[in-house]
């Protein structure tokens, strides 16, 4: 399963703190010596999900999902412990070494040609476009208001309108044809022939944040249909991943990100000098993308379109990035345009302008109430003003709610005390309504967790007492010496605790020490989890001696009544009196021993 050496796994663990990770995906906050937050992996109202800054360990005492940093990515972004272990490097800028596995080293060099050869290919139409049969195109794109600059700026160029001329340059350069194929740049027609994917199109270089050229969007240049193509997804590529313009926009000196809807509104505000516009590629904000907008900047703007695809999309990405716990304002762009009409109507200064009056979410999510309910008569001005009040509850700072009471107040001619007592009554009567709830959720979680309890007696006592002895051990190395001729790794029953009682003992045995958050990364997320559960149900052991001896005794007890079990057996099936004999010896010997523990 590891192709890595254990020092890289380890370096790899030890430069991504599990803190800093959790909080790129949940929000969590500080309670004792730990963190607390709303698991990922189940649904919850209560925070139950761990994290434990020193052992950097997380365990969820809801859905008993637990271990260290490689099990959290594995299962929240459902990887494989490999790729996992690629990301987390990435994000600590540690350059992994070859990996000594066959299928690891072709996945990584797929990787490695589809990029290069979507930089030949960004080369050949960016040459294109300045070449003759380029010149319909750059007309096209200047009469859109781009200049050169701009233009070299984000790589653009044409792909002429011919059926395999990118292909065959790309095989003159000795690109295989099945990175061509892979890449998305060429495909099969019916004849089994290789024509190009993109002809006759504007193309847009899709560049990831460290600048690689993962994709390509291309444009017609008329009304046809589709507007766009755009490279399919590869190993190199997830259109949810990645946003048009985030290489650029990163090193922005501005610490806010502007969300556009397309490439064109990116490209023009760029050249309008707002240099931290970015988009999704023609797909709803997801999650992935919300966390890499969060770690690059202190606020985000959502700035779509304003007609009603736009606004779900607003509503959508304002979801998102909620519950990433980012700060969001939204920017609306007046008579239903787009960013790069508007600044070609009314110049980079104006929309700068619009920028800086983007609302809240409070005032956003008022103004749409305002839009159902017009307050021009008494019936739906109450239904808005109630409306209002509902949203008030919900919001958690105060300055903010004042301010919006005083607004709503001069605009509706309604006291402001009014408000508040509105507001007042309806959060009682919502505290009121969550500690019931509160209540039931607790008690339904509790006998989750007994259930989980007795699921986890029937893998048998004797396991369970085998996972103690090892998270004691593992916490109070010194006890080895206790340990080591009473029960011996062959004595464990469970294959992968015996696995992990080897090696424990050796390191103990030869004076080193043992950590399981370093152990942990190499074993499977469920097995992790269950080793973690146990060393958090020890974690507070006043006489570590004492519980020792109860947990051997225990453990001895079990393995002779095993034994016993096992002769008494035999017994049944056995004619020889000789045999019969000494079996019954060792029985006798063994209930003497069961009585001595
Ligand atoms: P738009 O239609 O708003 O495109 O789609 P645009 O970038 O503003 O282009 P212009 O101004 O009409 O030239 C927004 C985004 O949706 C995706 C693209 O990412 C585009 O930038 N899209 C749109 C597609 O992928 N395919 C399509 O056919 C249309
Ligand atoms: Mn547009």
């Amino acid at each position: 399963m590891n192709y890595y050496p254990d020092e890289i796994i380890e370096e790899v663990r030890l430069n991504n703190d599990l803190v800093e990770v959790v909080s790129e995906y949940i929000r969590l906050e500080r309670k004792g010596g730990g963190y607390f937050g709303l698991c990922p992996f189940h649904s919850e109202k209560t925070p139950s999900f761990h994290v434990e800054p020193v052992k950097q360990f997380y365990y969820c005492f809801g859905c008993n999902n637990g271990g260290n940093v490689y099990h959290f990515i594995m299962n929240i972004e459902n990887l494989t412990f490999p790729d996992a272990l690629r990301l987390l490097a990435d994000r600590a800028g540690i350059v992994l070494p070859e990996p000594d596995n066959r299928e690891e080293q072709e996945k990584i060099r797929l990787r490695k040609s589809i990029l290069d050869i979507n930089r030949a290919a960004a080369r050949f139409f960016f040459s294109c476009l300045a070449a003759e049969k380029g010149k319909e195109a750059l007309k096209y794109l200047h009469n859109r208001g781009l200049s050169n600059r701009i233009i070299k700026r984000f790589g653009i160029g044409y792909a002429p309108n011919e059926w395999d001329l990118l292909s065959n340059f790309l095989l003159k350069e000795g690109f295989d044809e099945s990175i061509l194929i892979q890449s998305g740049l060429a495909i099969k027609n019916k004849y089994d022939k290789l024509i190009d994917r993109f002809r006759g199109r504007i193309m847009f270089p899709i560049f990831d944040i460290r600048g690689n050229i993962v994709a390509f969007g291309g444009r017609v240049m008329d009304d046809s249909l589709p507007k766009y193509i755009n490279s399919p997804e590869t190993p190199c590529y997830s259109k949810g991943r990645e946003l048009f313009g985030m290489h650029i926009a990163k090193k922005s000196r501005e610490k806010k990100l502007l969300i556009v809807e397309g490439y064109m509104d990116v490209i023009s505000l760029h050249q309008a000098g707002i240099d931290f516009a970015v988009a999704p590629l023609g797909t709803a904000l997801t999650s992935m993308q919300g966390r890499m907008l969060k770690k690059y900047s202190d606020e985000i703007i959502l700035a779509y379109d304003s007609d009603t695809a736009g606004q779900k999309a607003t509503e959508r990405g304002l979801e998102v990035l909620n519950n990433l716990d980012c700060r969001v304002r939204v920017l609306q762009i007046p008579d239903g345009k787009d960013p790069d009409d508007f600044i070609r109507k009314n110049g980079p200064e104006k929309f700068k302008m619009l920028i800086e009056r983007a609302i809240s979410l409070l005032e956003y999510k008022i103004s749409l109430l305002k839009n159902m309910h017009s307050p021009d008569n008494e019936e739906s001005k109450l239904k808005f003003l109630n409306g209002v009040a509902d949203l008030l509850t919900k919001q958690e700072n105060f300055l903010e709610r004042e301010i919006i009471i005083r607004k709503i107040s001069r605009n509706y001619n309604i006291t402001e005390d009014a408000i508040h007592a509105e507001v007042e009554r309806r959060l009682k009567q919502k505290q009121r309504k969550e500690k019931t709830t509160e209540f039931y959720s607790a008690k339904k979680e509790l006998k989750g967790s007994v259930k989980t309890y007795k699921v986890g007696k029937n893998e048998g006592v004797r396991v369970r007492y085998e996972k103690m002895l090892l998270a004691l051990l593992c916490r109070e190395n010194q006890l080895y010496h206790k340990v080591v001729n009473r029960y011996e790794p062959s004595d464990f029953c469970d294959e992968n605790l015996r696995k992990m009682a080897g090696v424990l003992y050796d390191k103990l045995g030869t004076g080193n020490d043992f950590l399981l958050e370093e152990y942990i990364s190499k074993l499977a997320p469920e097995i992790a989890s269950s080793i973690i559960h146990v060393s958090k149900t020890l974690s507070n052991i006043d006489e570590p001696e004492k519980a020792l001896e109860d947990i051997l005794q225990k453990l001895e007890v079990l393995k002779l009544e095993e034994e016993k079990k096992d002769i008494l057996m035999r017994l049944k099936n056995i004619s020889n009196v000789e045999e019969k004999k000494q079996l019954q010896k060792q029985l006798q010997s063994i209930i003497r021993k069961i009585a001595n523990v």
